[in-house]
């Protein structure tokens, strides 16, 4: 049985520390921020590159209040992609702008900034490219495009910590970074965790306000503000964690190097990491036109694949108000319907890359064997 993330075993190799971790916040009692969660914000902050880092309770929050503290809201428009987690564009939508799509580069599956000035109207405020898969958007072109029409750049880093784009941290590039800890994500926390970063000390106070209820100070609400707190035990397992991200982050990358070369020659479209990426392998996807088929004899062989994502939002009936119709974006629609992601956690083993990749090529139609033959 090979998982498709394995939790348990990174707890395992963690346990006392974690432990240790949680037990300091029982005895403190600082069960909502607190110095376990600030501490955490400059650590984090530092590695992404970010002057600022504001703790929130989910990556969705990080959104939503990077929004709101660039005051978009009613009447606004912000440019992002169909073929993302519905979260980015719930966020937009809980602002009450309205969010425009345009079409991925079916090559990265994000952004493609070509496709970003036809989408730009009198009331566009800011783009959110997607780094999906843990890949960075192609952010030059699109911070190109920004700056000359005066657009505000939020990056969705959820799936993207410590991807670097031409040795520039996602999260560092645009105007504000946002970053979830879910659990599966490749810094991920023991419950839910958010945060978004930024050098800007406007946002970054705006933000800190938000999240507690709008307050300056105690009881002081200079803003409508919301309980997005992030909380102490998440602080302080993320703080922990965060010691050992970039080893599993090279975990992954050597775990996608076996994948690419034991896939190659088998025709099957393998991720391609871009020569301004350092791409971090959140998610590794292949594609197929019989995915249901593939997906269905994987499982039949105790290998657990994933589908991210298998409707692109523009055809999501919670989105059906927008307008949009199926054929607008067709490399959306066509990755939405093709790709499937392998097995991909930091202590994948070279011989479970095997395992998976030999019952892939044998999907394929290009075992492992043929293939050596005629090559
Ligand atoms: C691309 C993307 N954006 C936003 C989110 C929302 O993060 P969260 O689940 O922490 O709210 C996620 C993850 O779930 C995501 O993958």
């Amino acid at each position: 049985m090979i998982p498709f993330v394995d939790l348990k075993a990174q707890y395992a190799s963690i346990k006392t520390e974690v432990n240790a971790a949680i037990q300091g916040i029982l005895d403190s009692c600082q069960f909502t921020l607190g110095s376990e969660v600030a501490a955490f914000e400059q650590e984090f902050a530092a590695y992404s590159q970010a002057q600022q880092g504001i703790g929130v309770n989910t990556g969705t929050s990080a959104l939503h209040l990077a929004l709101l503290a660039a005051n978009i809201g009613r009447g606004d428009e912000v440019i992002t992609v169909p073929f993302t987690f519905v979260a980015t564009v719930s966020a937009i939508c809980y602002t009450g702008a309205t969010p425009v799509f345009v079409d991925i580069d079916p090559k990265t599956f994000t952004m493609d900034a070509s496709k970003i000035e036809a989408a730009i109207t009198p009331k566009t405020k800011a783009i959110i490219p997607v780094h999906l898969y843990g890949q960075t958007a192609n952010m030059g072109p699109i911070m190109a495009i920004a700056k000359k029409r005066g657009l505000l750049v939020i990056e969705d880093a959820c799936q993207a910590h410590g991807a670097e784009y031409n040795g520039r941290r996602a999260g560092s590039i645009g105007d504000m970074g946002c970053f979830s800890f879910y659990p599966g994500k490749n810094l991920g926390a023991y419950g839910e965790g958010g945060m978004v970063t930024t050098s800007n000390p406007e946002y970054a106070r705006t933000i800190r306000m938000l999240r507690d209820w709008g307050a300056e100070k105690k009881y002081h609400h200079v803003l409508k503000g919301y309980n997005f707190r992030l909380e102490g035990i998440q602080g302080a397992v993320l703080r922990v964690k965060l010691r050992y991200l970039e080893g599993w982050t090279e975990a992954r990358r050597k775990a996608a190097g076996h994948y690419n070369r034991l896939l190659a020659g088998s025709g099957v479209p393998t991720p391609t990491e871009m020569p301004y990426a350092r791409h971090v392998y959140h998610v590794y996807a292949i594609r197929t036109q019989e995915r249901q088929k593939w997906q269905q004899a994987l499982q039949d062989q105790g290998i657990q694949t994933g589908i991210h994502y298998p409707i692109p939002v523009h055809l999501l009936p919670a989105f059906a108000d927008l307008g949009y119709k199926a054929g607008q974006f067709p490399h959306s629609e066509k990755a939405a319907n093709e790709v499937l992601s392998l097995p991909m956690f930091p202590e994948l083993t070279e011989a479970q890359c095997e395992e998976v990749s030999r019952a892939v090529r044998a999907l394929a139609g290009k075992p492992v064997g043929k293939a050596a033959a005629t090559a």
